[in-house]
């Protein structure tokens, strides 16, 4: 398909994670950013709404989308500048992330091992400031350049611009829709510093018989860690965690601890306390229960699932239901992570 053809009453069911079989009303691929601008500039004022796709995988379509799906799918990555300790590397948002990762695996350029294995592409790796395994995308991050969907102007966003905290951005916020991401420039590392602080690294490069670590065997231990408990989308459809895990104030964590003492809770930078919603939910008894097409995933309770068929609705209506007994029991309102379109 040229960039310049827009399809109508498009198929999203390959295009997320969930394979929730919804349509939108228009849908045009994106191969380079001047065709992008192009769009922006000539005629994209037929097509009010509009929504960037990348992975899809942290999407959930409730209905049809009446916009414009404008999917993302620009590559290339290059080193822009590199010195004894650093190397700048800017990527563009059509590459897929774990490919990315790997490539700098290649480079033996350190900082993002941590992040094997997330789904999706580039360009929204800033979106939610993805996170695992004591690694957050702002560690590493310098600048992104977007263009805005208004009038296809390109513009630079710092570091502190971008405003990163967990699973949170400017662009989530304030500036939701308004920009799409081209590409992201990291500040990654010649000499590595491996973060091994999330127990389960330490554990898993101890049963690999890993005794000196170095930046791939990080990478080969997270994606072990990550395929013994996350369902893998190809087999059955979910976008990961589908809540934040809660942050609480501290006085109130100690109610609950005083009335569950083994819940599983870590303190956080600004004293706060944040709680493993997996814990609540699968203390509330929907670990692994599945309730017609949709449940939370047996391995992990902070995934919801679609084992085939189910509506964006149904997968709504089942995180509700789970959203409602977690406050019932423990008082805590847990926060969708995934977007709901
Ligand atoms: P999409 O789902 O396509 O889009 C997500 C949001 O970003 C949408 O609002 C979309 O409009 C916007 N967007 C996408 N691209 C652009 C762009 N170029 N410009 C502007 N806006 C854009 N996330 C984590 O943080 N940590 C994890 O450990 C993790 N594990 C996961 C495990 C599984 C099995 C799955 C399925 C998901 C997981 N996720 C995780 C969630 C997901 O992989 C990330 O949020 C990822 O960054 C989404 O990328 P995507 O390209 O699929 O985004
Ligand atoms: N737990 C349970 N039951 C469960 C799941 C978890 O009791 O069913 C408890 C366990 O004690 C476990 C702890 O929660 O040790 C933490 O679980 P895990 O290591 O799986 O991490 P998480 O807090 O559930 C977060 C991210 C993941 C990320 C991992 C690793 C959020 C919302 N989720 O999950 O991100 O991969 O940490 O860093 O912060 C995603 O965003 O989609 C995602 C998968």
């Amino acid at each position: 398909m040229t960039t310049s053809s827009i399809l109508e009453n498009y198929s999203l069911k390959t295009l997320n994670t969930f394979g929730v079989d919804a349509r939108c009303r228009y849908y045009i691929e994106i191969h380079q950013p001047q065709d992008l601008k192009k769009f922006l500039l000539n005629g994209s004022k037929s097509y009010p709404q509009k929504l960037i796709l990348g992975g899809g995988s942290n999407m959930l379509f409730s209905s049809d989308y009446p916009g414009i799906v404008i999917h993302i799918k620009t590559k290339g990555i290059e080193i822009l500048s590199e010195d004894d300790n650093y190397a700048y590397v800017k990527a563009s948002s059509g590459e897929v992330w774990h490919d990315f990762v790997l490539w700098c695996l290649d480079q033996n350029l350190g900082g993002i091992e941590n992040l094997s294995l997330i789904p999706g592409c580039v360009g929204a790796a800033p979106i939610q400031n993805i996170g695992a395994y004591g690694v957050e995308l702002k560690d590493v991050f310098t600048e992104l350049e977007a263009m805005d969907l208004e009038d296809g102007s390109r513009r630079i966003f710092t570091y502190d611009e971008c405003r990163f905290a967990y699973r949170d951005s400017i662009f989530k916020g304030e500036e939701k829709n308004h920009y799409a991401i081209i590409s992201i420039t990291l500040r990654l590392n010649k000499q590595h510093v491996l973060n091994t602080s999330y127990g389960a690294i330490e554990e898993e490069l101890s049963r690999m018989g890993v005794k000196s670590p170095g930046i791939r065997d990080i990478s080969n231990a997270v994606i072990n860690i990550r395929k013994s408990k996350l369902p893998d989308p190809a087999e059955i459809g979910n976008a990961g965690s589908f809540f934040k895990n809660p942050e609480i104030a501290e006085s109130y964590f100690e109610e609950l601890k005083a009335k569950h003492p083994e819940i599983v809770a870590y303190k956080t930078s600004t004293g706060m306390i944040k709680i493993a919603a997996g814990w609540l939910i699968e203390k509330c008894g929907w670990k692994g229960i599945r309730s017609g097409q949709v449940g939370m995933h047996a391995k992990q309770a902070l995934v919801l699932v679609n084992y085939g068929g189910a509506s964006g609705e149904e997968l709504i209506m089942h995180a509700d239901k789970v959203i409602e007994s977690v406050h019932e029991k423990f008082g805590i309102l847990l926060e969708k992570e995934v977007n709901v379109i």
